[in-house]
């Protein structure tokens, strides 16, 4: 992946949503038209890094000592490493992107000396980037890893076989490992706005958007346990203060689970 101003980057257009200042004006005219479309774009990619947040307190609460964020975007407020510490202060994060504007601000912001790693790599090559030496290095695969892909998925279209991605990962983890993942799902009865909000993400560094349904989603966790409560709305997983994330009730197209793997 190259970079280029011209094209409203997915990155850069996630930073937008959570008021950041990494963005160029072509990410912010891409999200003034998904939000035409979808109104609750920007509530729901908050409630999408509070989600993260939340995930990785709990899996840090639970003994996760390692994490894998996979393609875990531009640094911003509570970043992954930040929120384990408060938890486990010797807890390693390794952070993989493709993107080399996110590889350049990651590089310069959240690399410690021993405690976090930034890989630059394509995660649909996911045995490929297991195997390099940042990886293998700085992780112990015998012992258990939290495996964050939030909010990727579903820019990851069918032909290039997410599904055949994430087994890989399940598959390398010790037991004890988890998997956390946010995916939008296909809304309907909304099926208008659902189609102009893809064609702004076909138009982006992504190539595009693919919701899919409650049991696809699910499917991604394999054998693996999810824990309480569930596969659910993203502000439904375990939130800090129920009900109060933005004035209205967030619309469900945004799902939400971690599960364990035995
Ligand atoms: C919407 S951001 C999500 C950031 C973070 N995971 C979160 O939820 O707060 C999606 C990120 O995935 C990255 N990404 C998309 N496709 C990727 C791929 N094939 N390999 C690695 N990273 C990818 C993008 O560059 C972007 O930074």
């Amino acid at each position: 992946m190259s970079f280029d101003p011209n094209t409203p980057n997915l990155a850069r257009m996630y930073d937008y949503m959570l008021g950041g200042k990494d963005n160029l004006t072509v990410d912010r005219a891409a999200i003034d038209r998904l939000v035409e479309h979808i109104p609750a774009a920007v509530p729901l990619a908050r409630a999408n890094r509070a989600f993260l947040q939340r995930a990785v307190r709990h899996l840090a609460g639970a003994g996760v000592r390692q994490f894998l964020d996979l393609g875990s975007g531009l640094p911003t407020q509570g970043n992954v490493h930040e929120v384990v510490r408060e938890v486990s202060p010797d807890a390693k994060v390794v952070y993989v992107d493709h993107d080399p504007v996110v590889a350049a601000h990651a590089r310069a912001l959240l690399e410690e000396q021993g405690k976090v790693v930034f890989v630059q790599a394509d995660l649909l090559r996911p045995a490929e980037l297991l195997a390099t030496p940042e990886v293998t290095d700085f992780l112990d695969l015998s012992e258990p890893v939290g495996v964050l892909l939030v909010s990727i998925l579903h820019f990851i279209q069918d032909a290039a076989d997410p599904a055949g991605m994430v087994k890989v990962l399940r598959d390398a983890v010790a037991p004890g490992s988890y998997l956390v993942l946010t995916h939008a799902v296909e809304t309907l009865g909304r099926e208008q706005a659902e189609e102009s909000a893809k064609k702004v993400y076909r138009g982006s560094s992504t190539g595009g958007a693919a919701g899919r349904s409650l049991a696809e989603v699910r499917a991604f966790f394999g054998d693996f346990e999810l824990v309480e409560p569930g596969l659910v709305h993203v502000a439904d997983w375990r939130p800090d203060h129920p009900g109060v994330i933005g004035d209205e009730p967030l619309p469900g197209y945004l799902l939400a689970g971690a599960a364990k793997k035995a």
